[in-house]
């Protein structure tokens, strides 16, 4: 069972994480409004997080492909949409509907 620890603006969560699932799902079913706005794929990036530690996985083609197109090369920034938890990973949350004052979106499916 991957060990998620997430910073979030108002302090840090730990998430025993369902092996094999969108980490934005962990995220959200465990108390974080992290934003999601285009649904989970792959097109609005507001579900990006930091990676501080540990193996998030390749990125997904379509990860890639809006990564590349909205110019974003800083390796540690991903789409928390695109990540399965496989493996231990610390993160932070880097956009949170409480925070930016807007919904957080069309919930991603499993
Ligand atoms: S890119 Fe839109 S929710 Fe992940």
């Amino acid at each position: 069972m991957p060990t998620i620890t997430a910073e979030t603006a108002t302090g840090t969560i730990t998430i025993d994480a369902q092996a094999g699932r969108k980490l934005v799902l962990e995220l959200e079913d465990n108390g974080i409004d992290v934003l999601h706005r285009c649904g989970g794929n792959a097109r609005c990036t507001t579900c990006g997080i930091e990676v501080i530690s540990g193996d998030a996985g390749d990125k997904t083609e379509a990860e890639i492909a809006v990564l590349t197109a909205k110019g974003i090369d800083n390796e540690n920034f991903r789409l928390s949409c695109q990540i399965r938890c496989e493996n231990d990973l610390s993160v932070k949350i880097l956009r949170q509907a409480s925070t930016a004052g807007i919904e957080p979106g069309t919930r991603p499916e499993e």
